[in-house]
């Protein structure tokens, strides 16, 4: 009988993926993955076709195409004034998701913790484990979801290798503030611990809430390893696009990583990705436009069908008590309850929360990177289901 490695063991399926199954059973609305069905700009994908129409089809440089390194230092130095050599301090990845599990296989030990701030994106604690390291778990808690800087000072120790953090904050939708990222660096540069950023919403953020990159404000940037991708902001989830920025000291390890995974990111897609970071600003301001009033009209409807949302400061997801349903259940079994009754499929809070159970089994994401119209029609299924029931 087939018997798994003990390392997966700890690992449970995508709760997100799962119910993204059963969804599609019941042909229910998907507000649950936050994949974006609004298309990629028309630029960006003719750019792709060209690529491929011009024989861009075989392995590109392990780290990368050169140009695209270019293109993204180019980018982290307009808007963050950072100063990345494309060289040997930048990565391209199969997404972040590769770019997370390709840090922590570069920097983790056997017996070294790494802090994982909950509400937590599912791959966090999976990478953490594939290389066989120890998640500690910091957690944010509505309704602000700030930064509990006492706890975080606490679970910091001497087998403490990394923070993992993600601003703007899936499933949250926090927008840590200056101050807290603050805190954040100037704990890790005390205690000589990695900062693994996520910031594959950086562009998605609703004023007065800004992103701030985290490289703007580190005392130390080798101490950093920051990621980002192009799936949520270019709506193209599938072209699997990601990059790490570090010193070429933890570049090395990760591009050691990166090579046995994955050779390389798909190459057609890479010279597509040179033209998406070569959008104007305007393109930018859009996007914030746009997802505003979704968020808007999400809080609204969920509001008026019997849920308790907090409204995100940024990214697409919000997280969305649910007391008024009267559910003699968690968040598990009321999500399934949702998919058959709205036929409208959202993720539990606790696919998010490890350490804090209690909180997750109270709450629910939902993921807001939908047409008006399908928003609007998950709205009306939620208000006749929860007048029903
Ligand atoms: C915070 C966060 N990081 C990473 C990812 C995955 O990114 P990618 O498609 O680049 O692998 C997601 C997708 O939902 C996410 O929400």
């Amino acid at each position: 009988m087939f018997k798994s490695p003990s390392r997966l063991h700890l690992i449970g399926p995508s709760q997100i993926r799962e119910n993204m199954r059963i969804a599609l059973e019941h042909q229910a609305i998907n507000l649950a993955q936050g994949r974006p069905d609004f298309p990629t700009s028309p630029a960006v994908k003719q750019a792709a076709i060209d690529a491929i129409n011009h024989d861009h089809n075989q392995y590109s440089v392990t780290w990368g195409l050169a140009e695209l390194r270019e293109a993204i230092a180019r980018h982290v130095k307009e808007r963050h004034g950072l100063t990345v050599d494309p060289e040997t301090e930048i990565t391209i990845t199969c997404g972040v998701t590769e770019a997370i599990v390709a840090a922590m296989l570069a920097l983790v030990e056997v017996g070294d913790e790494v802090i994982v701030i909950e509400p937590a994106h599912e791959n966090y604690v999976p990478a953490v484990y594939f290389a066989s390291g120890t998640p500690r778990f910091v957690t944010l808690r509505p309704p602000g979801y700030a930064l509990p800087l006492d706890e975080l000072q606490s679970t910091i120790n001497q087998r403490t290798r990394a923070i993992i953090l993600n601003t703007p904050h899936n499933p949250s939708g926090h927008v840590f503030t200056k101050e807290e990222l603050l805190a954040i660096l100037n704990l890790a540069d005390r205690h000589g611990i990695y900062v693994v950023t996520d910031e594959i919403y950086d562009h998605l953020y609703y004023e007065p809430s800004r992103h701030v990159a985290p490289s703007t404000l580190a005392p130390n940037w080798t101490s950093l390893v920051i990621t980002g991708g192009l799936s949520k902001i270019y709506a193209a989830t599938g072209w699997r696009l990601g990059y790490v920025l570090a010193s070429p000291e933890v570049t090395a390890a990760i591009r050691t990583v990166h090579d046995y995974l994955t050779i390389c990111a798909p190459t057609p897609f890479q010279y597509a990705a040179v033209t998406a970071l070569g959008l104007p600003e305007t393109y930018y301001a859009e996007l914030r436009a746009v997802f505003l009033q979704r968020r808007d009209l999400t809080v609204r409807m969920l509001t008026q069908s019997g849920f308790e949302p907090y409204p995100p400061q940024g990214a697409y997801y919000l997280l969305a008590g649910f007391a008024p349903w009267e559910h003699q259940g968690d968040s598990s079994s009321f999500t399934k309850r949702l998919i058959a009754e709205a036929k409208v499929a959202v993720v539990p809070g606790s696919a998010f929360y490890y350490q804090a159970t209690d909180l997750g089994s109270r709450l629910v994401r939902v993921a807001f990177a939908k047409t008006d119209q399908v928003l609007q029609e998950a709205g009306e299924n939620l208000r006749m289901a929860f007048h029903q029931r």
